[in-house]
């Protein structure tokens, strides 16, 4: 499915989530998150689909924020209203079934930088910038990145970023553990590709059970958590890509997965 701002492309295994707005940097309306909310759904029902790259639209933007000209009109009971659903939608995408990857492309400001601390993997560009500015909008960020942002670099650092709202290029965020790899912007595809190629590879069973005990184990206190470990590890004990890898490598033989 096309929508009007959302682009969603699938070749093969891999498939490509487009978001577009032109001549605002992709900034996002809530219109633009019901789209998103829409394909997103799609994606998780496709099981063909293994790997998942969010990106923005052009050389210059990955999404630079909320819409601002529409929050200038909103009122507090309309946030009130509206804002849990847009956190559900980001929740969404970081629920995907699928590994994904945020193929950063450029300005990534306010719940542009929200939705990659979303998705599972980061590569920037060298021309990305990262960060939550919404303090000096006299607001908050409100698509999760006051409680995500501080789980993946720590408190210290998303105080500081929170606190300042200060841009970030993208070095820096590699410095603090934002994002995976920077990449000369005219190897962002071919890089994004290797990665998506390396996950493709491997057992999506695998790959679906770790991010679940990853994503939902951060959450949990330390024993819970290694209990669904080892649920999650019994879960794959029964795929039919455990019985072919294990016996593969007894075999000395390259593993002919099924993804089953
Ligand atoms: N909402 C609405 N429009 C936006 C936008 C946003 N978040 N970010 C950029 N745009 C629009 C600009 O208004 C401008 O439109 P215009 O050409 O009609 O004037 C166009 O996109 C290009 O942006 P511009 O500001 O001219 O580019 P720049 O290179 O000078 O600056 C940014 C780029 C990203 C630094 C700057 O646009 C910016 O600070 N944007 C807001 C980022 C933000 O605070 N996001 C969090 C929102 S909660």
């Amino acid at each position: 499915m096309d929508s009007e701002h959302i682009l969603l492309k699938r070749i093969e295994n891999k498939a490509t989530i487009t978001i577009s707005n032109p001549g605002k940097l992709n900034a996002l309306t809530h219109d633009i998150m019901r789209e998103f909310s829409q394909v997103l759904k799609e994606v998780s029902k496709d099981s063909r689909i293994r790997v998942v790259i969010l990106t923005g639209q052009g050389d210059r933007a990955f999404v630079a924020g909320a819409d601002i000209s529409k929050i200038e009109k909103m009122t507090t009971v309309q946030i009130l209203h509206e804002l849990p659903e847009m956190q559900d939608i980001v929740r969404q995408l970081e629920c995907l079934p699928q590994p994904t990857i945020a193929r950063v492309n450029g300005i990534a400001l306010g719940g542009g930088t929200e939705l990659t601390l979303a998705c599972d993997l980061r590569i920037a560009s060298e021309n990305a910038v990262f960060g939550l500015p919404e303090v000096k909008l006299g607001i908050i960020p409100g698509y999760g990145g006051t409680q995500r942002l501080p789980r993946i670099i720590g408190i210290a650092k998303a105080k500081e970023l929170l606190f300042t709202g200060d841009q970030v290029s993208a070095d820096e965020a590699l410095r603090m553990g934002l994002v995976n790899q920077v990449v000369p912007y005219d190897q962002l595809d071919a890089i994004v590709d290797d990665f998506s190629a390396k996950l493709l590879a491997l057992p999506p069973l695998s790959l679906r059970f770790l991010k679940e005990a990853v994503n939902f184990g951060m959450q949990m206190d330390l024993e819970s958590a290694i209990r669904m470990e080892s649920r999650l590890f019994a879960n794959c004990f029964g795929s039919e890509d455990r019985v072919e890898g294990v016996r593969a490598f007894l075999e000395k033989r390259k593993a002919q997965l099924k993804g089953s």
